[in-house]
């Protein structure tokens, strides 16, 4: 990577904005390769240079992914006027300017969120046509009913009139109420609607994986974990609900079963 200065390095690294840059340099508060720097002019290269503010390395990214597990009473916006927002729960070393959460979640609804400031990504986990899967687990009022994989199959109408695209849902093994779900687009409570149209409702929803990302088992809920190349990749993968459903079965669903 070619050498930049360093305030344009920490700029584009941090929430840091110029004003609070010069701030921390004029502190003392920089250093490179463990020697402070005052001047944010100086040249670094950012795959040789160890940079560090206030004592913590700032790494370079060319864009930042984490994975959220989101919890219930958080809103997906990068700003809020009346509820706290999934960008607040991302700790300080992983923040930086532009970060938005590609999707959105219900306030009451929990589980995986991707907060990128990669903004091609994010459109193309969204876009239908790009058919990155979402998959879901959902506690349901009243049972399982016997006709609901057909129905989801065939397309649900939502109660105004909008169409669903096809969808694969199970119940899971060893329970009658708790639901599987595998969606490819995002309408507004989606899900919510799609099962009050076949008269049931949701009284818990979780989201578990993106694409062929599964959410990690070790993020606790209001945490959040940095994914690097390789797991962005996963994420664009295209999954195959059979096998996604029986890997989930086998490994999760006596876990969600137990705490839905
Ligand atoms: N569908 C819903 O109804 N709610 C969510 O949060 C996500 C999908």
């Amino acid at each position: 990577m070619k050498s930049q200065r360093l305030d344009k390095f920490l700029s584009s690294q941090t929430v840091y904005t110029r004003t609070d840059i010069s701030k921390l340099l004029w502190k003392r508060k920089v250093s490179v390769n463990g020697k402070t720097v005052r001047d944010g002019e100086f040249k670094i290269n950012p795959d040789l240079d160890r940079i560090e503010v206030s004592g913590r390395e700032i790494k370079y990214r060319e864009n930042m992914y984490i994975v959220l597990n989101k919890p219930a009473g958080y809103v997906c916006a990068t700003e809020d006027k009346n509820d706290p927002t999934v960008i607040g729960l991302i700790p300080e070393e992983l923040r930086r300017k532009d970060l938005f959460p590609a999707g959105r979640l219900d306030k009451d609804s929990e589980g995986m969120v991707l907060i990128t400031d990669d903004g091609t990504l994010g459109h193309k986990i969204l876009s239908p046509k790009n058919h990155i899967a979402k998959y879901y687990v959902v506690k349901l009022a009243e049972r399982f009913g016997e006709n609901y994989e057909r129905l989801f199959r065939e397309g649900i109408t939502l109660g105004n009139g909008e169409s669903c695209l096809p969808a694969a849902v199970r119940c899971c093994p060893d329970s009658e109420n708790i639901a599987f779900i595998e969606l490819f687009e995002g309408k507004y409570h989606q899900v919510k609607r799609m099962f009050a149209a076949v008269e049931n409702h949701v009284e818990k929803l979780v989201r578990i994986q993106m694409g062929g990302l599964e959410m990690h088992a070790g993020i606790g809920i209001g945490e959040c974990m940095e994914i690097l190349h390789n797991d962005v990749e996963k994420l664009l993968k295209p999954t195959r609900f059979d096998e996604v459903f029986s890997s989930f079965s086998e490994k999760f669903s006596s876990y969600w079963i137990n705490k839905l």
